[in-house]
């Protein structure tokens, strides 16, 4: 039997942890030979709800699930850890923007950036889903100066299957017939999804839709959708973010399939003209746990003024928090 990977998941009692905890557990996101010792991490205030969730844990007799440890002390919860998994911070509610969001959820992930660097595995793989993800990761990695800022990563995987989603109900095909799909830039308002490059059954998209279609619904629509959720649940996006984090994952650790890419928000290294260290989503390609940013895409001056409105949106960001850098 393979060693077990340990996973650690900040805000588990929350409403993301507690839809992600049992996947992680049973074997969604690494496999259905692959143990797992789960770290599950929270705040004092939280620490009974905690409790119940490793309760329902173990009265699940997961065979791949070995150890699970309950703690509101980041150097337990990040205590040799290979995948640090950061979701316990404050949501957006109604009429807010993600990055509404910044001052009061920062300085978790300053303090936690420390943690992990002191306490974690020195190869471990960071994905930030708490908002606003790409300067909360950002700020994560600027704490964490013996780690490579390649370990550290922020969530727009979901923007990504949301992107998916539409497409394949707009040509009447699967989403498993669509590949090549991208999101660039911040995990907000400014994102850009972008179709150029997605094949539907090998088929351009731009063949099968009409770029007025992108532009003016498409696009909008995967941009709102975090607050149309809202809207509608009164409570953000739960089930389908525990899902996209256990695909982004699963592909970090396990690769991309032959000819497709996933979208992932990475330090950038200069590609695209994007300033370097900014975290910026791009089109990846997993491989033996590691990722490579997609080169050499055909940018139009549209796309490209796009890249920009995201790029300059971070940079602003940063400006915020450069205190924590
Ligand atoms: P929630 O309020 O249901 O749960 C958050 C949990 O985090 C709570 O249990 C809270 O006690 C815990 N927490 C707060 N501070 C903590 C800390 N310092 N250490 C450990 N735990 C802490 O919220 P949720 O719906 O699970 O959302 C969590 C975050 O994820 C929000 O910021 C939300 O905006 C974000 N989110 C991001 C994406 C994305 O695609 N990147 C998608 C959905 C939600
Ligand atoms: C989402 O995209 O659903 C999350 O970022 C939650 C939000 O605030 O929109």
């Amino acid at each position: 039997m393979k060693a077990p990977i340990k996973v650690t998941i900040t805000g588990a009692a929350g409403h993301i942890g507690y839809a992600l905890a049992f996947r992680v557990a049973s074997g969604e996101m690494f496999g259905p030979d692959q143990p797992v010792i789960l770290r599950l991490l929270e705040i004092p205030q939280a620490l009974s709800s905690l409790n119940g969730v490793g309760m329902e844990l173990e009265d699940c007799a997961l065979p791949l699930l070995h150890d699970i440890v309950l703690t509101d002390d980041q150097a337990i919860g990040f205590r040799e850890t290979d995948y640090a998994i950061l979701i316990g911070a404050k949501p957006r509610s109604k009429g807010m923007e993600r990055k509404d969001l910044i001052t009061e959820n920062a300085k978790i992930f300053s303090s936690q950036g420390r943690a992990i660097n002191d306490h974690a595995s020195g190869d471990v793989r960071v994905l930030v889903v708490g908002n606003p993800a790409n300067t909360n990761a950002l700020i994560a990695a600027a704490n964490a100066p013996d780690l490579d800022r390649t370990q550290f990563t922020a969530m727009t995987r979901l923007d990504h299957n949301r992107a998916l989603g539409q497409l394949a109900n707009k040509t009447n095909n699967l989403v498993a017939d669509i590949s090549r799909m991208t999101i660039w830039g911040n995990h907000s308002m400014t994102q850009y999804p972008d179709i150029g490059n997605c094949l539907v059954k090998g088929t351009p998209a731009l063949e099968l839709v009409s770029r007025d279609w992108a532009i003016d619904h498409f696009i909008p629509r995967i941009q709102r959708r975090g607050a149309e959720i809202i809207e509608a649940r009164g409570l953000s996006s739960a089930a389908s973010a525990a899902d996209a984090v256990v695909d982004h994952v699963h592909n970090w650790a396990l690769g991309t399939p032959e000819g497709d890419w996933v979208s992932m928000s990475v330090a950038s290294d200069g590609s695209y003209g994007i300033p370097e260290g900014v975290v910026f989503s791009y089109p990846v390609i997993c491989k033996d746990g590691s990722y490579e940013i997609v080169q050499g895409l055909d940018l139009d001056e549209f796309s490209q003024s796009r890249l920009k409105a995201s790029e300059k949106e971070l940079l602003e960001e940063r400006a915020i928090i450069a205190d924590l850098l």
